[in-house]
């Protein structure tokens, strides 16, 4: 697909980041800039630090070095509070989709708005009605968790990271553990969000038909850094081993 959307305003910018845990360094050295409305898709095997890089974005982990710039501030060093201000504007659907069991889903929506200092009451119910309309799941809106199939709490997971109106959007491994035809919705819904909104999104999947959906960008990431860049298209062609084993199951 074309960069629709995309201004050139660079929202989300890594330079020189290199994050160890103890004398283990899993990303070395990451180079990303993501413009306004561009859709990344990261690819990268098992465990070589796609959720790291995620959980650095937003500040859940401290890079050990380099710089991550958000909507232009350098996040890294910025006070709890202020951090707290950017990282409102992000959304961020964890791999494990993490509804609260014991919540209904209009609670689950509620929770993330609540906790905003500034909220108005009056809100909550039209903003719970429009997210789950986003997601086509407004019948779900009394149900508990426990009464979702996976593909819907995926849904419902994303309409709360809606609630807030996110200008940037991190998906880790949306579709994972989903059916083809499950995975398929899920990465339209991640289209639409795209088309809708205008959000820039990072999605970090090994789902090769829905990188193919959605993505402007592919980048692949190896041993700590990335290792290709370009469009589906491109990579596809890629004649550098690593990079083709990630198309030829497709
Ligand atoms: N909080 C942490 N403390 C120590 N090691 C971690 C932590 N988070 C991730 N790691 C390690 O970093 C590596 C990359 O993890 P991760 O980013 O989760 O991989 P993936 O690419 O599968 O998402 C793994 O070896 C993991 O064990
Ligand atoms: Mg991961």
């Amino acid at each position: 697909m074309d960069n629709n959307g995309a201004n050139g305003d660079i929202v989300l910018e890594i330079s020189g980041l290199q994050k160890s845990f103890g004398d283990y360094t899993v990303l070395e050295d990451i180079e990303l800039e993501i413009s306004k409305g561009e859709t990344i898709v990261l690819l990268g095997k098992s465990g070589t630090g796609k959720s790291v890089i995620l959980q650095c974005i937003i500040g859940l982990l401290i890079p050990t070095k380099g710089t991550i710039k958000v909507f232009g501030e350098e996040f890294t060093n910025l006070p709890e509070d202020k951090k707290n201000l950017i990282r409102r504007r992000i959304g961020f659907l964890f791999q494990s989709g993490a509804l609260y069991d014991s919540m209904t889903v209009r609670q689950n929506l509620e929770f993330p708005v609540i906790r905003q200092p500034d909220y108005k009451k009056s809100d909550l119910t039209p903003k719970v009605e429009e997210a789950l309309k986003n997601v086509s799941l407004s019948d779900a809106v009394d149900k508990m968790p426990s009464e979702l199939s996976g593909g819907m709490k995926k849904r419902i997971a994303l309409a709360r990271t809606l609630m807030l109106d996110p200008e940037i959007i991190l998906y880790d491994e949306p579709t994972t553990g989903l059916d083809p035809v499950t995975s398929n919705e899920i990465s339209h819904l991640i289209l639409e969000m795209q088309k809708k909104f205008n959000v820039t999104s990072l999605i970090v999947t090994h789902d090769i038909p829905c990188a193919k959906l959605v993505a402007d960008r592919i980048i692949v990431l190896k041993e700590g850094k990335i290792t290709a860049m370009g469009s589906y298209d491109e990579l596809e062609k890629s004649e550098d081993e690593f990079v083709r084993g990630f198309f030829e199951f497709s």
